[in-house]
C-alpha cells in the first residue's frame, strides 16, 4: 500500500486542527516530540502531526524494516543494489560494525588517513601559501562547506573551483602565485569533464611547478598518474563510498589542510557519535528516524513539495547547497529497487539560505504564500564571538519565526493575517565546531537513508545526471555542424550562436 493512502486518515483528521491548537491541547508535545542527539537538540512539536500519526509512521517504518536496513548499511551489505555495491561511508569514521566488510573498509580508511596526514604536513611547508581544490558535486560541496564554516585555522589558504565556466578558475588563479600554490584534483572517477578541464588550466598555469604541486584524490589512480600526478601524490577513494558521502574520506584533504588533521578527525569523531546513536537507538528514540519520518509525513501525508533549510548561523550558509546534493541526488527518484514505478511523491525540493538574511527575502512567501513548505530552522546556542546581545537577536528571530510560521496571526485586515500551519522543525546545536558539525551531517545522511527505505529507493546511485552529460558530449562532437544538432529547438539555438 502507498504511503499516501496509509497516512490519509491521519492527514485528514489533522488538517482540521490548527497547529497552534495541537500544541495548546497537548502541551507535553513540546518535550515529548523533542530528542537530544549528543550535542544536537531536535524539536518536532511544530510538525503538523500528533501522537497517533506518529505511531502510524513508526509502524510503517517497522513494517519496512528500517532497523534491519540500517544494520545492513553499517555492515557493508550491498545496499546500492543497482550498482551492486556497499555504501560504507560510516566505516570511514566508525568501527561500530564487526562485519568483515566494515572492518576492512575501516582499516583502509585509517591507512589512508596516515598518508593524508603526511601530505598535509608536506603541503604545510612555508613556500606553499595556497591550495586550490578542483572538484565538483560530492568532490567539492562537503569540503567547500566545512572550510567555509570554520575558515582557515592554519597558514594555508584553501580555495575551491568547481564550475566548468572558466571564469571561476581564472578568477581564482589570478589572485595566486604558481610559485606558492598547490592544486588537488578531486575526482572519484577522474573522468568528470568540469574537473578535468579546470585541472588542465591549473596544470598549464603551474608550468614548471606542476610535477611537484599537483595532488589527486581518486578511485582511478592510473588516470591521475596519466594526467601527470606523481604516484606518491595520489590518495585513494573506493567504490564503496558514494561521491556525496565522501567528505569523510581523503576528499576531506582540503578540510585537513584548513583545520589541521586534528580538525578533520574531530569532524569524523562527531559523525561517529551520531553513527553510534543511530545504530543502537530503537526507532522511537532514533533522531534520524524522527527526522526522516517528518519529511515523509510532510511529503506523503500533507503533500508539501518544498523543504526549506534556514541555518541561523552565518558559518552554516553553505549547508543548504551541501544538503541539496546529499538529499536530492540520493532521493530524487521515481523507481523502486524492484524496477516498479513509485506512485508516492518522493524527495521534496530542498533549498534555503542563512537566516536572518532569508527573512528579508523569501520568508514573505513562506508566511503568506499559498504554496506551503516544510521548514527546518537551525540555531547555535553558544556563539564563538563576544557580541552576546547580537547573538540574542539572532536566537530571538529564530524562535519568533518558528512561532509565527506555526501559529500565524489573526487580523481583521486580510492583508495582515498570517494563516500559520507552516510546519517546522527546530534543530539547536550547543556550539558549532567540527565535532558538532560532524554530528549534524551524519544525522542528515542517516535521515536520507531512512527516507530511502520508506520509499523503496536506492539512495546511492544517480543515473539521472547522465542523460544531460551524454547529450552535451554529442553536441560537442557535432559543434561545427549545427544542422546535426538533436531537435529543432537545439538547432535554433545553434543557429543563434552561429550568427554572433
Ligand atoms: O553529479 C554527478 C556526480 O557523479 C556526483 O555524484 C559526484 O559527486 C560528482 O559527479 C563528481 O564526480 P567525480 O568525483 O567522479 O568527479
Amino acid at each position: 500500500m502507498q504511503l499516501t493512502d496509509l497516512l490519509a486518515p491521519h492527514a485528514s483528521r489533522l488538517k482540521a486542527i490548527p497547529l497552534a491548537q495541537l500544541n495548546s491541547n497537548d502541551p507535553a508535545r513540546a518535550r515529548d516530540f523533542a530528542l537530544q542527539a549528543n550535542d544536537l537538540y531536535l524539536n518536532f512539536a511544530r510538525q503538523r502531526w500528533d501522537r497517533e500519526a506518529l505511531e502510524a509512521l513508526f509502524d510503517i517504518a517497522t513494517a519496512r524494516d528500517v532497523s534491519a536496513q540500517l544494520k545492513d548499511l553499517f555492515d557493508g551489505k550491498e545496499v546500492n543494489r543497482t550498482e551492486k555495491r556497499a555504501a560504507l561511508h560510516t566505516a570511514l569514521r566508525s568501527n561500530i560494525s564487526n562485519a568483515p566488510a566494515a572492518r576492512e573498509s575501516n582499516q583502509l580508511a585509517n591507512a589512508t588517513f596516515e598518508r593524508m596526514s603526511e601530505i598535509v604536513e608536506r603541503l604545510s611547508r612555508p613556500d606553499i601559501h595556497d591550495v586550490v581544490s578542483l572538484g565538483i558535486g560530492g568532490s567539492d560541496l562537503g569540503p567547500r562547506f566545512v572550510v567555509d564554516a570554520f575558515g582557515s585555522q592554519t597558514p594555508t589558504r584553501v580555495h575551491f573551483v568547481s564550475n566548468a565556466d572558466a571564469h571561476a578558475v581564472d578568477r581564482c588563479l589570478a589572485a595566486l602565485d604558481p610559485a606558492h600554490t598547490a592544486v588537488i584534483v578531486m575526482s572519484k572517477s577522474f573522468g568528470t569533464q568540469e574537473t578535468l578541464l579546470n585541472a588542465g588550466v591549473a596544470r598549464a598555469w603551474l608550468g614548471e611547478y606542476a610535477n611537484d604541486r599537483i595532488y589527486a584524490v581518486t578511485s582511478r589512480p592510473e588516470a591521475a598518474i596519466e594526467f601527470g600526478v606523481a604516484p606518491a601524490h595520489v590518495l585513494p577513494m573506493w567504490d564503496w563510498v558514494g561521491g556525496r558521502y565522501s567528505l569523510w574520506s581523503a576528499v576531506g584533504l582540503p578540510i585537513a589542510l584548513a583545520l589541521g588533521m586534528s580538525g578533520f578527525k574531530s569532524l569524523l569523531d562527531g559523525a561517529a557519535k551520531t553513527d553510534a546513536l543511530v545504530y543502537s537507538a530503537p526507532l522511537r528514540e532514533n533522531p534520524a528516524v524522527w527526522h526522516a519520518l517528518s519529511v515523509v509525513w510532510n511529503t506523503n501525508a500533507l503533500g508539501l513539495a518544498g523543504h526549506v533549510v534556514v541555518p541561523y548561523d552565518e558559518r552554516l550558509r553553505l549547508l543548504p547547497a551541501y544538503l541539496q546534493q546529499l538529499v536530492m541526488e540520493s532521493l530524487g527518484k521515481s523507481t523502486r529497487f524492484d524496477g516498479q514505478k513509485i506512485v508516492d511523491a518522493t524527495s521534496p525540493v530542498w533549498w534555503g539560505s542563512a537566516g536572518t538574511d532569508a527573512q528579508h527575502s523569501y520568508f514573505q512567501c513562506l508566511h503568506q504564500g499559498n504554496a506551503t513548505s516544510n521548514i527546518e530552522l537551525i540555531g547555535v546556542v553558544h556563539p564563538d564571538h563576544s557580541h552576546n546581545d547580537q547573538h540574542k537577536v539572532v536566537l530571538a528571530n529564530l524562535f519568533a519565526q518558528s512561532e509565527a510560521l506555526a501559529n500565524g496571526h489573526a487580523a481583521t485586515d486580510p492583508h495582515l493575517a498570517h494563516a500559520g500551519d507552516r510546519p517546522n522543525t527546530l534543530i539547536l546545536m550547543s556550539r558549532l565546531n567540527p565535532d558538532s558539525l560532524g554530528q549534524l551531517l551524519a544525522l542528515y545522511e542517516h535521515s536520507v537513508f531512512v527516507q530511502s527505505v520508506m520509499w523503496g529507493i536506492n539512495a546511492f546511485d544517480q543515473f539521472g545526471v547522465e542523460l544531460g552529460k551524454h547529450l552535451a558530449a554529442g553536441l560537442l562532437r557535432t559543434w561545427d555542424d549545427g544542422a546535426a544538432a538533436h531537435d529543432p529547438v537545439t538547432r535554433a539555438l545553434m543557429d543563434e550562436i552561429g550568427r554572433d
